[in-house]
């Protein structure tokens, strides 16, 4: 930092915002009614229960094991060890009742009274859901691991009669894009039954990684579950079969029935990878090491496939007590099947007309084998595309229609659509946020989505059993990432499956949301915090000052800092535009209501001259030279061989876009760009390198996937021509090649907002 007087620009700052008050440090979020879900009746009233260290825990012999469940759990928290007895009054009574007047077996009663309290399930599962709702009306510190002093343990007098929507309220989470292990998926159950999901859907094979122990076939995870990146890292984890088993078990103790999923006939290379011969051409292959849709299948035509996927799914079956078994059927080409003498065989024994016939002879014949197991399959909406038995359940994630489709034809419906329910989706803007696969679902957008399709018959709509959000890993790299991108949406799935759609209301579900944010906590979740957004760049250059304005998607307090502290919820609190004059150093965080900030926010702000155009002569077309290999840096590329250099018109877009990322290279463009006015530019590429009049403005460090424009920087530029080196380095960082960005640079001119791409521009050399 330069000229930096603290106390200078301090007063600047008040005098901007006239503020610096503080936050107060509440525990608001546990005031009122918190219960997520929402109930679907519940009736407040005088008094309150207190829980003591005295306080008896009653159990009828069918209410044992929810009654050890939580008296282990309100032990952790509160440190007393609850007794067993009953008594007049200080005391919890459980008990499940089959003849409860509620719609659902999984539905419950629950009365606080200011002696008493008591749950009632229809079943042990509808009196575990009234015990959870029970905890939600405690502090929402109940739900810490390590014991809480100085808390009073009450929750308010209510009665409550609550049952759930849908029987089936899911989260998919892909093990195989980048795996978490028995621990992470332990944790993540714990927190899904706190909020009554009551499915766990586990994506374990794909292209990218085969993730669970299969006894006949050992290649399977000795070859398919060890994966080579490009750049010579290993990526690697499986399930071995007692593991399975164990969570299982743990997913049993909390409700929830676990799926597993098995993808055929795409999305299968890991396995092929060990056992090539069940492919079309034999192979051999490797793990697929982009994202995306890969044209290598399993082979329809060969017998010896379907006696390999079934002695797969026969020990699946096994492992999985459930009535479910998931076998993709997604994303599937048919590219192989057609070239292949196997797969045309195939089609003129059975008289298929199409590939596409291939395709559903090839689940009917899968399914069959599950049926004779006694288990039902579910698969991926494209199982529809005609004939399959109406006995498999419908997963519909390319939209609503395929579900309103399904239920139609008779299916068992489960909805999941891109739009709203796949929470590996950005929650803020791409600045701000980690890289995510494309597309924006902020938390109301999840909260938005009705399970319930209009237009279905009363029959029809008994078909739709429920919904489920899905956690694709593609870019989520470090093990515990995918809790960052399921909490708190995952909370909104709950509402929306679970609470009548008449209670429906996403002011106070926020409102709710504070107090499970801290219940979260309590189980070490890293969540998502809305982040300060509004400034596109964390390095925001000025000339002669700069205002900026932050606001977050849910519209908590932002505090700062200028003087290079962490802010925390003492810090001055946001409240308007703040404006530099001077350099500084901007910490700005978000301030939930538990006092806890999101991930602090830095910006650079930074005085500049203009950066001079320049006059010299220059002719149309820009310059390339290119080097073949893989470079992991910048340092590898200074002993590159490169070619001659070349003169292009433009960017090659067709030829660098179309350079394959199996043989990687990198090739550097150079030349002069043009800019309208004078001022400060915000400048960005997905591309690895980019300077500008010779400075290395943007450096994407090769480390994860650049996308959507995330590292934005500004420059000062005088109107007229500029220097730029653009880098391409064709190859693939964290499964995604560049060469799937396009080659080239964009910028935002001053007092604008449109996005000019530097290929629509006059470009010289
Ligand atoms: C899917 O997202 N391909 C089911
Ligand atoms: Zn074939």
């Amino acid at each position: 930092m330069r000229n930096l007087t603290f106390a200078a620009i301090l007063a600047a700052a008040i005098l901007v915002c006239g503020c610096g008050s503080q936050v107060p440090q509440s525990y608001a979020y546990n005031a009122g009614i918190n219960i997520i879900p929402i109930p679907v009746e519940l009736t407040r009233n005088d008094g309150s229960f207190r829980l003591k260290s005295s306080t008896r825990i009653c159990a009828d012999s069918s209410a044992g094991v929810v009654a050890d469940y939580f008296t282990a759990k309100i032990g952790r928290a509160t440190g007393y060890a609850l007794g067993r007895g009953d008594a007049a009054s200080d005391v919890i009574r459980m008990a499940v009742d089959t003849a409860l007047d509620v719609p659902s077996a999984e539905g419950y009663t629950l009365e606080v009274a200011p002696d008493l309290v008591t749950v009632t399930g229809k079943s042990a599962q509808g009196l575990f859901y009234g015990m959870q709702t029970f905890m939600q009306l405690l502090p929402a510190e109940i739900e810490s691991s390590e014991r809480v002093r100085g808390m009073e343990w009450t929750a308010p007098s209510v009665t409550v009669r609550d049952y759930p929507r849908f029987a089936y309220r899911g989260m998919m989470l892909d093990v195989t894009r980048h795996f978490n292990d028995v621990d992470f998926v332990k944790k993540q159950l714990d927190v899904l039954a706190m909020f009554k999901i009551n499915r766990f859907h586990w994506h374990l094979t794909d292209d990218q990684l085969w993730a669970v122990e299969i006894k006949k076939y050992p290649e399977l995870t000795r070859i398919g579950s060890v994966r080579h990146e490009q750049d010579g890292a290993v990526h690697e984890g499986y399930f071995t079969q007692e593991q399975i088993r164990e969570v299982v078990a743990y997913a049993a103790e909390r409700f929830i029935e676990v799926i597993p999923e098995i993808e055929l006939p795409g999305h299968a290379l890991a396995a092929l990878s060990a056992y090539p011969q069940y492919s079309c051409t034999g192979g051999p292959f490797t793990h697929r090491l982009v994202w995306g849709v890969e044209p290598d299948i399993f082979c329809a035509g060969k017998d010896e496939t379907f006696a390999f996927l079934e002695d797969i799914l026969t020990e699946i079956a096994s492992l999985f007590p459930g009535r479910y078994i998931h076998i993709g059927g997604d994303e599937s080409p048919r590219d192989r099947w057609i070239e292949c003498p196997d797969c045309r065989a195939r089609m003129r024994a059975e008289g298929l007309k199409s590939p596409a016939e291939l395709q559903i002879y090839f689940v009917l014949r899968i399914e069959r084998h599950f049926n004779s197991l006694g288990k039902q399959i579910i698969g991926w909406d494209e199982i529809l595309e005609g004939g399959v038995d109406p006995s498999a359940t419908i997963l519909s994630w390319r939209g609503t229609e395929g579900g309103i489709e399904a239920a139609r034809a008779g299916h068992d419906v489960i909805m999941a659509p891109g739009e709203w329910l796949y929470i590996d989706k950005y929650q803020g803007a791409p600045e701000v946020e980690p890289v995510s696969i494309g597309g924006y679902l902020p938390l109301e957008k999840v909260y938005s989505f009705d399970p319930m399709p209009e237009g279905l018959t009363p029959e029809e709509e008994g078909r739709v059993i429920g919904a489920q959000a899905n956690v694709w890993t593609e870019y989520m790299y470090e093990p515990g990432a995918p809790e960052y991108f399921i909490y708190p949406r995952i909370l909104a799935v709950a509402e929306i499956t679970w609470s009548p759609a008449s209670r429906k209301d996403y002011a106070d579900f926020s409102r709710r949301i504070d107090g499970a944010l801290v219940r979260l906590d309590g189980h070490g979740i890293d969540y998502h915090i809305p982040m300060p957004e509004g400034p596109l760049s964390d390095r925001m250059v000025f000339i002669d000052s700069v205002a900026l304005g932050f606001a977050n998607t849910r519209h908590y307090p932002m505090v700062y800092t200028l003087d290079g502290t962490v802010p925390d919820s003492r810090s001055p609190l946001y409240t308007d535009t703040l404006r530099f004059g001077e350099n500084t150093t901007l910490k700005i965080a978000t301030l939930l209501p538990s006092g806890k900030t999101s991930r602090v926010r830095e910006i650079e702000i930074v005085r500049e001259p203009l950066s001079p155009a320049t006059d010299r002569p220059s002719e149309p077309g820009i310059v390339s030279h290119t080097a073949r290999g893989l470079f992991i840096d910048t340092l590898a590329m200074r002993d590159a061989e490169w070619s001659e250099p070349q003169i292009a018109d433009g960017f090659a877009r067709g030829r660098v876009e179309s350079l394959d990322y199996k043989n990687p290279c990198v090739t550097v463009y150079e030349g002069l760009f043009e800019v309208p006015t004078d001022g400060v530019y915000t400048i960005f590429t997905d591309q690895y390198l980019l300077y500008v009049d010779g400075r290395p403005l943007i450096v994407n460090d090769g480390t994860t996937a650049i996308r959507h424009g995330l590292n934005k920087k500004t420059m000062a530029l005088e109107a007229g021509r500029h220097s730029f080196t653009l880098v391409v380095n064709n190859r693939i960082v964290g499964g995604w090649p560049y060469t799937w960005s396009h080659a080239t640079f964009y910028y935002i001119a001053p007092d604008s907002d449109k996005i000019v791409d530097i290929r629509s521009t006059e470009l010289s050399h």
